[in-house]
């Protein structure tokens, strides 16, 4: 079960985003990847599994954004890591639009 206590938040404009292109922003003081894909807002936390990588502002491969360390992709839709040598998934979190604005709802787990 995933218990979480957190609100959503602002983390950014819509219109500031670009397609396929992964912006990092801070939130309670973790930092999230906010993605525009396919006319869907998604949000991973920007921490890569394998060692603890961050994935910077790198662009998309399909909906996979690629951490710069050791090269493991991760699925910005869900989170879920599709390649070695990271083989758990990172955060996923809740995204609500409203007008202009992007809300994230911070997932602990
Ligand atoms: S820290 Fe990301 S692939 Fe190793």
């Amino acid at each position: 079960m995933v218990s979480n206590t957190h609100q959503f938040q602002f983390a950014c404009k819509l219109s500031s985003l670009q397609p396929n292109q992964p912006q990092t922003f801070e939130i309670e003081d973790r930092f999230v990847i906010v993605v525009l894909l396919n006319d869907q807002v998604f949000c991973i936390e920007d921490l890569c599994t394998h060692d603890g990588g961050t994935f910077g502002d790198n662009k998309l491969e399909g909906s996979c954004i690629v951490c710069p360390r050791h090269g493991a992709k991760f699925d910005v839709r869900t989170g879920a890591a599709m390649c070695m040598p990271a083989t758990e998934a990172t955060l996923s979190h809740m995204v609500k639009v409203e007008g202009d604005d992007v809300l994230v709802q911070l997932r602990d787990n």
